[in-house]
């Protein structure tokens, strides 16, 4: 079987991906005509030449801008169902999907309405596909701590549907420390805990999302590396890192994929995980992930494996789920 077959095949669970990264642009036209909004580009392909970043910023910029043609329920579960027909494809089984009910609040739309088209689009992908998936609910960090409090407020009604709570957009100049009582009032609430550090911040970043925020997971987590007494602290834990590979590349965290510290992280005994992060905008869905990090780092059949087994282990799915999970590519591997 060839390893683009095995890896499909591969049961994977997706922990990193912000849905409204996976705005691709002939949908992004789509729903611009639906809800009449002029976009700042002439064709789908002028807006593919425009994903030519530089940094997290650079991507930041345009990203918000496209998710400005989401307006209505229908378009998130749109958005949604787009994204679980690519995952289902690639063979994964189970996501763990951000959103930032912030950039929609901000325009003006009611908190209710991202909310309620994700979850109509998840409840049809676990019908239509047997994907099953959870939400979590990023704070903005360039944003204040009383904005996020906000947001947490208004998520109050749907509580019981939202798995966590996470942290992203531009990194550097705002720590987790900014963020640091609202993380408690979410963990008070029954939420989960993650925090995108360490893509461009520094292992300072890390630490205070494990000591200040108690963090159940780190999204990204690379710079981590450049710290040995982190590295000792995340192996020891068990804490499971949700590495995107060609995020790094595409916004410049890795100069070339070869140079990816994946199979370095696996070595030293990390949890590492592979991820797409903004597949509409990095130029890869989970399977592209996984292939080309695969043949640029050359990550042994086995060393997927342990990816998949990770990507389980580290999701917040219950224990027996993870179990049945771990024991199903157990018995995939052997066969195969
Ligand atoms: N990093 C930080 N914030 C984000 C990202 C990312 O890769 N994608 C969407 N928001
Ligand atoms: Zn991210």
């Amino acid at each position: 079987m060839s390893l683009a077959d095995f890896v499909r095949g591969l049961p994977k669970a997706e922990l990193h991906m912000h849905i409204e990264g996976s705005l691709e642009p002939e949908l992004m036209f789509a729903l611009a005509a639906r809800n009449r909004i002029d976009l700042p580009f002439k064709s789908v392909e002028a807006v593919r030449a425009a994903y030519a970043f530089s940094n997290l910023q650079d991507f930041l910029d345009i990203y918000y801008q496209g998710a400005q043609v989401l307006q209505t329920e229908a378009d998130f579960q749109d958005l949604a169902m787009a994204y679980f027909r690519r995952l289902a494809a690639d063979g994964g089984v189970h996501a763990e999907m951000f959103f930032d009910p912030q950039t929609h609040t901000d325009r003006g739309l009611p908190f209710s309405v991202a909310i309620n088209g994700l979850l109509a689009g998840m409840a049809q992908a676990e019908r239509e596909l047997g994907v099953t998936s959870k939400l979590i609910l990023c704070y903005l960090r360039h944003l204040d701590e009383d904005a996020a409090f906000a947001t947490l407020k208004a998520a109050e009604p749907w509580l019981d549907r939202i798995a966590g709570v996470g942290l992203d957009s531009s990194e550097v100049g705002h720590p987790p420390s900014k963020f640091a009582r609202v993380f408690e009032a979410s963990r008070a609430a029954g939420l989960k805990l993650v925090a995108h550090a360490g893509e461009e911040g520094p292992p300072a970043y890390v630490w205070e999302a494990l000591d200040l925020l108690k963090v159940d997971r780190i999204d990204h987590g690379n710079r981590s590396l450049e710290d040995a007494r982190l590295t000792e602290r995340l192996v020891a834990e068990g804490m499971t890192l949700t590495v995107c590979p060609l995020s790094n590349l595409k916004l410049c965290v890795v100069d070339d994929l070869a140079a990816h510290p994946l199979k370095r992280m696996l070595d030293l005994g990390l949890k590492a995980t592979v991820n797409s992060d903004d597949p509409a905008y990095f130029g890869g869905y989970l399977l592209d992930n996984y292939l080309r990090t695969a043949e640029a780092v050359g990550l042994t059949r086995a060393e997927l494996v342990t990816l998949a087994k990770n990507s389980f282990a580290g999701s917040f799915l219950d224990d027996a789920d993870k179990a049945a999970r771990i024991a199903q590519i157990d018995a995939y591997a052997a066969a195969n």
